[in-house]
Parts: C-alpha cells; structure tokens; sequence
C-alpha cells in the first residue's frame, strides 16, 4: 500500500520533471507563464531565443516591456490580460520589443489559468513570424505587380489590334494620295485639298506609331546607338518643342554606354517626355541626363539611364500609377492624347529596360528610361540614301488587295516592273519561274508561312536575292531582329525607295 503510493508519487514528479523539460526546450515558441498582474513567473529557451533575455534578467519583471512604446503608453498589456480573462483568450499578431530594442513581428495567444476556480496566472505562447510576414507582404506586392502588368498586356493586346487594321488604312490613303498628287496637276485647291489629307494621314500614322509601341507590337529595327550622339542629334527638334519660355540643359556624363534600341522610337521617347515636362511649367529649366547605372550593383545588368527632369506641378500620388495607361490623360481635349508614356513605357520594354518615376506635387518630376547596355561599339552605318532610279523585277507578296494595289503603283512609281502575289506558297511558285530581283512581302499574311517564313526559305535556296520586309505591326517581326530589314507601315514613297537602295545585293 504505501510502497504503491510511493511509486505513484516518483511517477508523477517524473512526468511534471519531463513536462517542464519539454517546455523549457521548445527553441520556436516562447512559452512562459504570467502571474495574475502580469509578472513572469517562467521562462524557456524559446523566450530567451526569441526575445534575448536569460530567465534570471526576466523573471520577476512586467511582461508589458515586450510591447513598444506606444502599445505601452495606450494600455494594450493590461487589456491584453483582461480580454483572455473575459474570453477565455487573447489572440494578437504585433509588434513586440527585444532585449536589443529591435522589433519583431509576432504572433501571440495569452490563455488564462485557473484552479479550484481562481485566477492564478497565465500562460504565454509568442512566435516569430516576421519572415512569415516579410514573405506575405512580397508576395502581395507580386501579386500587385502581377495585376498591372496584366492590365497593360490585356490594353496592349486591344490597341495593337487596332493600330494594326488602321494602319493598313493609312497605307492606303498616304499611297493612293500620292498617286493623286501626280493626277491633279497644279491646281492650288486640289493640291491643298490633298496637302490636307497628308498631313492628316502623318498625324493618324504618328498615333498608331505610338499605339503601338506601347503594345510592343511596333516592327522595330534595334541597332547599335551612341547616346551622346542620338541626343544631340535631337537637341533641335527638342529646343523648338519647348519654346522659349523653357531652356534645356543637356548632362550626358562621359563614357555612357552604347544601348541597342530603334532609333526613331527612342527620338520619340524622349521628344514625349519632353513635351511633357513642357506642359507641366510655365517656365525653367528642364534637364536632360545620361549616365551609366548598374542597379542593384550585384552585376544584375548593366544599364543607362536617361531622365528628363522638370521643376513643374509634379503628378499627384492618386494618378501616379495611371500615367502610363493609353489615353490617360490630364489634358485638356485637343491638347493632349495620353499616349506619350504609352510610347515611353512600351519602347523601354521592347528594348528590355523600364521606366521610372519620381514625382512631388509642386516641385517636379523626374522620368527615367533604363535601358541595357549594348556590348560592342556602335557601327558606323553609312548608307547612300540617294532616291534611285529603280530597275527590275519586283515580287509583291502582300495580301491585302487594297494596300497591293497602293504599293504597286509606289514600286512602278519608282521604275520597278512588279509581280504580285498574295500569300507565300504562291511567292515560291513565283521565284521559281525566275526573272525576279527583289522580293518585297508583308510579315503578318495568311496560309502556311507568313512573310518571315518566306525569307528565311529564300535565303536557304536563293541566297543573292534581296528581300524586303514590310509590316504595320507583328509579333513575328519581333523575332526578325535583325536578320532582315524590315520597312515600317505605313510607308511614303521615298521611304520605300530608300529601303530598297539599302538592301545588299
Ligand atoms: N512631367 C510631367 N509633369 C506632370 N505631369 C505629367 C508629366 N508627364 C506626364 N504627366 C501626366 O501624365 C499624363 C499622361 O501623359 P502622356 O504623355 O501619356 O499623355 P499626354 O501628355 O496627356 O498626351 P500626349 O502625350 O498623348 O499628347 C499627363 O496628362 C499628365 O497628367
Ligand atoms: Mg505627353
């Protein structure tokens, strides 16, 4: 009997000794115990771990020095222990305090311990989860990131398609045009009349041009660029667009890299973002820079960085994230098409950079177009663009009826004998019946091959014929890059007649 009772009792201060082993080595939680005013009565590894005070520092203090200053000052730690009391529990994610005065991001429960029904303390369970936090909040952030660049993708896919059929109109008009240029003499009404239409059709082509940069969808011609010499050679086209009331000042830093962009776009790029910071002030100074940045400096990439700079209204924080979106615009109408930025945004991506914003309300703004750096140095490219005479034999392959019809009567303009075919398969038979000394095809056509296609099969088996591409837009003359010139829709006669004296023969 007493030797059983005995047993009972070395059982019981066992399991109690294993008890407080298990909770004294828990290295994750801290697990301790309050007395009924808040004093800490235990402490385990996991508390000294988490918070950095040994138990002979703690015990015997107030657990409200876990909690920050302000928590402090407003009562949290008080009414911390009176809700688990009327609860049953408290439950917080918070800010808390270490020994160190650093915070972390903590996930608390506080349960209320009772016997023989009264209150005797409480028992305390704190994690870390600031990782859990840092990785929730990042990807929230992604997920943010994710839903823009959706956004921009889903208006660049409208507006492309778009762009695309009205450019095929363009082409239409600006050829046909100047087909009736020829017709109608010299009469001052008709020419002027006509002169109208022109400039109409330069101004819906610039529109589409920018659209469709913005949708990547622009048929581009990246080349090797000097920075220094591309801005330069805009700096007039830049002074007149500004006027007077604003001067410019240029800060190209030495030594900036070359980039690999299209020209014209990038002229276009950064005309936009001057005439922007042109609206934005009634006078002052807007500077233009070039300097080379490796962002993040751990050999992610390296980068130049182009900024326009302006000390105008600056933009508010509330339409900061909708200045890049086609049409946006703040602009009275007439004045201003919200597509500038589109072009900015779209041309920076096509060219495998981004752009960036700094903005205050009142002070200014400052827009950043970074772009990779081109490894080797800019080819000097020097190209007769002398309008010649042409001679030979043309192969169309275009087919949209309308637009050969136009190009024809461009091609037979320039002294060229054309053969018109409507899709590749036909092109093939067509070369194959020789006597033809150019080939001249859309990219986007219908049937097997498309334009691309074409030139790469002809170049396989008939490697000394020239061949032009031309596209209003296409996904596929993205992944021309180079290999074949392309000419850009819509297109004037002069246009064509360079793009052809430019081909190697
Ligand atoms: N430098 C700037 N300072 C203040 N606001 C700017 C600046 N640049 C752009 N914005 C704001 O962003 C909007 C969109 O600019 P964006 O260039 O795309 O279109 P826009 O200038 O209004 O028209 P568009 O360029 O087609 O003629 C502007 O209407 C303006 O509100
Ligand atoms: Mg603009």
């Amino acid at each position: 009997m007493f030797k059983k009772d005995q047993q009972q009792e070395r059982d019981l201060f066992e399991s109690e000794r294993n008890f407080r082993l298990l909770v004294e080595g828990v290295a994750d939680y801290a697990l301790y115990m309050l007395d009924p005013t808040g004093v800490v009565t235990s402490w385990n590894i996991g508390g000294q771990r988490i918070k950095g005070y040994s138990p002979t520092e703690i015990i015997g203090q107030h657990f409200s020095r876990f909690y920050t200053e302000v928590d402090r000052a407003n009562g949290k730690p008080v009414r911390a222990l009176r809700i688990a009391c009327e609860q049953g529990r408290y439950e917080e994610d918070g800010w808390r305090v270490r020994k160190d005065g650093t915070f972390f991001w903590a996930s608390v429960v506080i349960d209320p311990i009772y016997e023989d029904g009264e209150l005797i303390g409480f028992a305390k369970i704190t994690r870390d989860i600031t990782e859990r936090r840092e990785a929730q909040l990042k990807l929230e952030q992604m997920h943010q990131q994710l839903a823009e660049s959706q956004k921009l993708d889903a208006l660049g896919q409208l507006t492309g398609g778009v762009a695309h059929d009205f450019n095929n109109l363009l082409m239409i008009i600006s050829g046909s045009v100047h087909t009736l240029k020829k017709a109608v003499g010299d009469d001052p009404k008709s020419q002027r009349a006509l002169s109208a239409i022109e400039g109409a059709t330069k101004r819906g082509a610039s529109l589409t041009s920018q659209l469709l940069t913005f949708a990547r969808r622009q048929s581009v011609n990246p080349q090797a660029v000097d920075v220094a010499e591309r801005i330069d050679a805009v700096r007039e086209v830049l002074d007149a667009a500004v006027g007077s009331a604003v001067t410019l000042q240029f800060d190209v830093a030495k030594g900036v890299w070359p980039i690999m962009v299209d020209v014209a776009e990038f002229e276009t790029a950064l005309v936009n973002l001057v005439v922007n910071a042109r609206d934005a002030m009634t006078g002052g100074v807007i500077r233009i820079s070039a300097h080379n940045d490796t962002p993040g400096g751990d050999g992610a990439g390296d980068f130049v960085a182009i900024s326009v700079e302006d000390t105008g209204t600056g933009i508010a924080p509330d339409i900061l994230n909708k200045i890049f979106d086609p049409f946006f615009t703040t602009k009275p109408i007439g004045k201003g098409t919200g597509l500038g930025l589109s072009q900015v945004h779209g041309f920076a991506h096509q060219a495998g950079g981004t752009v960036k914003v700094a903005s205050e309300l009142g002070k200014g703004t400052r827009i950043t177009i970074l772009l990779p750096r081109k490894e080797a140095a800019p080819a000097a490219e020097h190209v007769n663009a002398v309008e010649t005479g042409g001679s030979g034999t043309v192969l169309l392959v275009e087919d949209n009826p309308e637009v050969a019809t136009v190009s024809t009567g461009l091609l037979e303009q320039l002294g060229y004998t054309v053969r018109r075919v409507a899709n590749a398969e036909a092109a093939l038979r067509e070369v194959e019946l020789d006597g033809i000394d150019l080939v001249f095809s859309d990219i986007v056509m219908p049937g097997k091959m498309d334009g691309l296609g074409l030139a790469r099969h002809l170049k396989a088996v008939r490697p000394g014929l020239p061949i032009l591409l031309t596209s209003g837009y296409s996904d596929a003359a993205l992944n021309v890059r180079g290999d074949f010139p392309i000419l850009r829709k819509p297109y004037e006669i002069h246009e064509l007649s360079r793009a052809i004296a430019k081909l190697p023969r």
